[in-house]
């Protein structure tokens, strides 16, 4: 890839002496969906699949990006302190997002920088392409620039940029899979307080694996702020009874006790899968520490209910990929990953059978819903390097 990449920097700038190649990666989370802005636990992987990009700096003050991803949309050219948002090409607002965010938090480029970016993360996926080019970019600007930011504190920094400079009101958790990432380990997170911890993801006879379900999904478009919003006021309503600063706080039966403060039972619905899901992803990362896997699928498998029922973020495409996995014989747990509206599941199987169980799910989609789906096998992969 290194070449590739270094390949592309000389066809698009002229010249390829002094470039260097970074990669951050895309993530998959294996339970613990809509629970990061709620204040609680997350349980994603870094993927191997990412964002690369050739970089060299210039003499001068322009920065400079192309996509390989976008080549119909041509060059991005601005220059160092200038960040306005750019009309086109549109792609390009998520690193300069980035580089504006460092500006406000008083990292300042002091020279310009061409770039050329390559994704491998499905476009639309729901796999968390926008995170890992903002993380790559911080990433590398960080290095190259010296200035000493800690991976945490660029997760935070890319979060900031994309709630602030992109318009989506997202939470920590895919900016922190992508520059916390460790191959073979999920990330057991707590968004509350930022404190994690890594566990082995180490199946015997079994596999992850992603469905692609080729819907795209967006979240920027989506109901994800709407979300968001209502988690919030359901809880402002459980405050008047609850001392709780977030969703997260509150176990079952707490929840149970005092939902009759929520006024309206979709909100009860909004609250009551963050606070199951929150507490299913607790649950889900103790029964893989004691490899049980049983459990896990079981626990992701509700997972998808709640998410489909209760927070009303999955569609049909992602049910029907749920529904008939489910029948199958090898099939552990399966549910959608991500923001939803489209994109992904992810599942574990018998890895002996993982071949019938994909030929059988691509047959049945297509009949039900005229679209063909597409399957990676997951492999956890490291955080942000330079190759
Ligand atoms: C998107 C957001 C994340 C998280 C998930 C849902 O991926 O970017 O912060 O909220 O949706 O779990």
């Amino acid at each position: 890839m290194k070449d590739k990449l270094t390949e592309l920097f000389l066809k698009i700038y002229g010249s390829r002496d002094g470039v260097s190649v970074y990669f951050a990666p895309g993530r998959v989370n294996l339970i613990g969906e809509h629970t990061d802005y709620n204040g609680g636990h997350v349980f994603p992987c870094a993927l191997t699949i990412g964002t690369y990009a050739a970089v060299k700096v210039r003499d001068d003050r322009k920065i400079r990006m192309y996509s390989d991803n976008f080549p119909q949309k041509g060059m991005c050219e601005i220059e160092v302190g200038d960040y306005g948002y750019v009309e086109k090409p549109d792609w390009c607002n998520y690193p300069v997002g980035v580089i504006w965010a460092l500006y406000k938090k008083g990292y300042v480029l002091d020279r310009g920088i061409d770039i050329v970016y390559y994704g491998d993360i499905p476009s639309g996926s729901g796999l968390s392409s926008s995170a890992s080019i903002e993380v790559l970019t911080a990433y590398f600007l960080n290095e190259i620039f010296g200035f000493g930011i800690e991976l945490t504190d660029i997760a935070l920094l890319c979060q900031y940029s994309e709630n602030n400079f992109n318009g989506s009101n997202c939470g920590i958790m895919d900016q922190f899979a992508s520059a916390k990432g460790k191959a073979g380990n999920a990330i057991f997170l707590d968004t509350a307080t930022l404190e994690y911890e890594y566990a082995p993801v180490k199946l015997d006879g079994q596999s992850l694996l992603i469905i692609n379900s080729n819907k795209k999904h967006s979240i920027v478009n989506s109901h994800y702020n709407d979300r968001r919003r209502e988690a919030e006021t359901a809880l402002s309503q459980l405050q008047k009874e609850a001392d709780i600063k977030s969703l997260g706080e509150l176990s079952e039966s707490e929840f149970e006790e005092h939902k009759h403060c929520i006024e309206n039972e979709l909100l009860v619905k909004r609250a009551r899968h963050a606070v199951y899901e929150n507490q299913r992803t607790i649950k889900a990362k103790m029964a893989l520490q004691k490899n049980d896997i049983k459990l896990f699928g079981e626990l992701m498998a509700e997972s998808h209910v709640s998410l489909r029922d209760d927070y009303e973020v999955s569609c049909r495409e992602l049910d029907v990929i749920v529904e008939e996995a489910l029948k199958l014989d090898g099939v552990w747990g399966i549910r959608m990953t991500g923001g939803g509206f489209g994109g992904c599941c992810v599942g574990i199987f018998d890895t002996d059978k993982i071949d019938n169980i994909k030929d059988k799910i691509d047959v049945v989609y297509k009949e039900r819903c005229g679209i063909k789906a597409d399957f990676y096998d997951v492999s956890i992969g490291d955080g942000p390097h330079k190759l």
